[in-house]
Parts: structure tokens; C-alpha cells; sequence
């Protein structure tokens, strides 16, 4: 036999296969079909005795030629990748269905056969997607702010009057019950998300980290005057046990993103409207500027859904009643977070002003029961069901 019948050659010079040289190899095999011959010469003295292991390795049969190592090529680099396939398209938009066999695989990565399937419970795109989800994302990721520097925690909060200040506390309390609760949902969901679709997966990793930042920075403002923290009441945590215990994705996206969330704009817009100091400016500007995306994707997965199956409507109307009918016994909203929202729109105890801030909070949850009608309409509800639909909406905001 001569190194004659090879279909192709490769010089490694002085390059051992122990140092890379196996590349040169592999790269040389490449072209070839299974049982053809490839000539291998070099001048590393070891290059003979480390060759023939490396072809079993590979499958490959070595070939003691007269002037050079022959290598024939084997079939199973083949046979390995022949049951392969592409996990969807990596430019494309994500497939309808995500195959749990796919794991881990980047999204249009050649995914080998075996290896173990993810238990992902959400792997149809209709049940998670939102065509806004990739910009979302970006936006998000542009938009995070850093609570250490984005907020001025040195400005004077003393000009607050002492029961100002125990109000603006008990709201905060409220706040950051809230908050953990809008942080702990998402990446529940996030947890059971088939990565496939990447763009949920980091949008709902940006989401619950500004719900983080939220909880942080409410805290910090509840204990910056050195005063105790407020009340939480059984009503209000039973409100946000029920988002809490409900399963399913997208409708856990609308009780907690369309209809809480989107209620929550318009309280953190009336806070920082009335903000007694520059603090709590901040912190519910920030807020607010992060909740909008998170409403703005709820509010565009259930009106992709709900387009996609309008049957899907009666399930999210479902979803709202058995809420409303679990909480029906219980006070919702703390009635001092209510009591607080008056006294800090009123500014004093005078008379003239508590009713001033009374009529503010009533004109707060028109705004709150009007921008509910507008979403719900946005995501396909008749006008008279939206109507319905956020009059049931938890006393708790959230
Ligand atoms: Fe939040
Ligand atoms: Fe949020």
C-alpha cells in the first residue's frame, strides 16, 4: 500500500497531535466521504504512536502506508449527527412549538439526538408570545437604572410633617408587599418558560429585576426618616395570594400585569403627583417608568392570544370573577393605605384640604377603573364586559 491511494493529504510539519494537531486532521477528513483515505506526514517523532489511538477514538482505521500514515475515515462522525436537528430557525421568528428533546439548545443550534428533554410547562408560542417581546426586552435592558445613583437619597425629607411622613411609610409598606408579589410571579413563570423563546425569557428576567430595584428602593424611602415601617393586612396579602396560585400563563400575565399593574400606573402616577418630597418623587417616577413595559406586554400577549382564540376571552373572564368571588369576604385595600392616599393628597388636617384629598382619591380610582375599561377593550372585551370586568377588579389595586 502507498500513500498513493489517499484522496488527500495533510502536512502537520513539526506539530504534535497532543498539541492541536488533530485539528489539521479533522479538518483534512472533513471533505471526505466515509472510507476514503487521507495521507497524514509531519516530523513530530510521536505523530505515529499518537495517531492510532486518536482514530479509534474518532472511528477513524490507521493504515501503515510506506512514506506516510493513511487514514481511512470512519462513518460515525455521521452516524452521530445523522438524527440531529435545527432547534427552529436562529433568525427567524420562534417556532409555533418548542420541542422539549431541544433542552438547553440555543435557538437554531443543530441540537444532537439523546441527551435530556427540559420540563418546561410553557412550550407553545401562542400561550407566551407577544410580537413587541424582542423590543421590549432591549428596552428594558437600556432603560435599568441603578437605585445607589438614580435616586438623591441625601435630599432633605425634614420639611415633612411627622404624619405626612407616617402616611408616605404606610404606603410604602403596602407598596413593597405589592412588589414582591410582581417580582415573584414572573419568574415563577419564567422558571416553567421553554428558553426557546428567548425574548420572554430575558424580558421576564428584566421584569423581575425591577421589581427588585421597586422593592429596594420603596423600603429605603419607608425607613428613611428612622421610623417603624406600616401595617400589612390579611386582605391585602389575600388579594396578592390569589395571583400568587394562579397557574396558567397567561392568565397570571393579565390579573397581574393588564389589570394590576395597569392600575398601579395610575397610583404611582397620583404618588409622585403628590409627593411631599424629592424622594418619593423618585422612586415612584422610576417605578412607573418600569411598570409601563410590564403592562404593555400583558396587555399585547393576551390580545395576541385572545386574537389568535377568541374562546380565550371567557377563560380571562373566568379568571377575574373566581378572583373576585375568593376575596368577596375580605376588605381588600388596608384601609389605612386608603386613609394614607387621602391624607397625603390633602397635604393637612384641615378640613377643606381632607376633603380635597378625599375627592383626589376618588377621582384616583375613576382614573384607575377607566384606564382597566381601556386595556381590556384594547384586548378584545365589548366595552359594557370591560365595564364589568374592572368593576370586579380587587379593592387591593394590585
Ligand atoms: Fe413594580
Ligand atoms: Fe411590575
Amino acid at each position: 500500500m502507498s500513500s498513493m491511494d489517499a484522496a488527500a493529504s495533510v502536512d502537520l510539519a513539526d506539530l504534535g497531535l497532543d498539541e492541536g494537531g488533530h485539528l489539521l486532521v479533522d479538518r483534512a477528513l472533513d471533505g471526505l466521504a466515509p472510507g476514503r483515505r487521507l495521507a497524514v506526514t509531519g516530523r513530530h517523532p510521536a505523530l505515529g504512536v499518537h495517531l492510532g489511538p486518536w482514530c479509534r477514538s474518532r472511528g477513524h482505521r490507521l493504515i501503515a502506508g510506506d512514506a506516510a500514515l493513511v487514514v481511512e475515515k470512519g462513518g460515525s462522525a455521521e452516524r452521530r449527527w445523522a438524527g440531529a436537528e435545527r432547534a427552529g430557525s436562529a433568525a427567524g421568528p420562534p417556532d409555533a412549538r418548542a420541542d422539549p428533546r431541544w433542552g438547553l439548545a440555543a435557538r437554531g443550534a443543530l441540537v444532537e439526538a439523546g441527551g435530556p428533554p427540559i420540563g418546561a410547562h410553557w412550550s407553545e408560542r401562542e400561550h407566551v408570545w407577544a410580537d413587541i417581546a424582542p423590543k421590549l426586552y432591549a428596552a428594558a435592558a437600556a432603560a435599568q437604572w441603578d437605585p445607589a445613583t438614580a435616586v438623591d437619597w441625601t435630599a432633605p425629607i425634614d420639611a415633612v410633617p411627622p404624619e405626612i411622613e407616617r402616611a408616605v411609610i404606610q404606603i410604602m409598606t403596602y407598596l413593597v408587599e405589592n412588589e414582591q408579589a410582581a417580582l415573584i410571579i414572573p419568574a415563577r413563570l419564567l422558571s416553567q418558560l421553554h428558553p426557546h423563546y428567548r425574548e420572554v425569557m430575558q424580558l421576564l428576567a428584566t421584569q423581575a429585576a425591577d421589581e427588585a430595584r421597586h422593592v429596594e428602593v420603596f423600603t429605603r424611602r419607608g425607613l428613611l426618616s428612622g421610623r417603624p415601617l406600616g401595617t400589612s393586612s390579611a386582605g391585602g396579602r389575600a388579594s396578592l395570594a390569589t395571583l400568587l396560585n394562579e397557574p396558567d400563563f397567561s392568565t397570571a400575565s393579565f390579573l397581574l400585569s393588564v389589570l394590576g399593574e395597569g392600575t398601579f400606573l395610575d397610583l404611582l402616577r397620583f404618588l409622585y403627583g403628590h409627593a411631599p418630597d424629592p424622594v418619593t418623587a423618585d422612586v415612584t417616577r422610576l417605578a412607573l417608568r418600569d411598570e409601563a413595559r410590564h403592562v404593555a406586554f400583558g396587555v399585547a400577549h393576551t390580545a395576541h392570544l385572545a386574537g389568535s382564540d377568541p374562546a380565550y376571552l371567557g377563560t380571562l373572564r373566568r379568571s377575574v370573577e373566581r378572583r373576585h368571588a375568593a376575596l368577596q369576604d375580605t376588605a381588600g385595600l388596608n384601609a389605612e393605605v386608603f386613609d394614607s392616599l387621602v391624607l397625603l393628597a390633602a397635604g393637612s388636617w384641615q378640613p377643606t384640604a381632607i376633603r380635597r384629598g378625599w375627592q383626589a382619591v376618588r377621582d384616583l380610582q375613576a382614573r384607575m377603573d377607566e384606564g382597566r375599561r381601556r386595556r381590556l377593550a384594547a384586548i378584545g372585551f365589548p366595552d359594557d364586559e370591560a365595564a364589568e370586568l374592572s368593576a370586579l377588579h380587587t379593592r387591593n389595586f394590585m
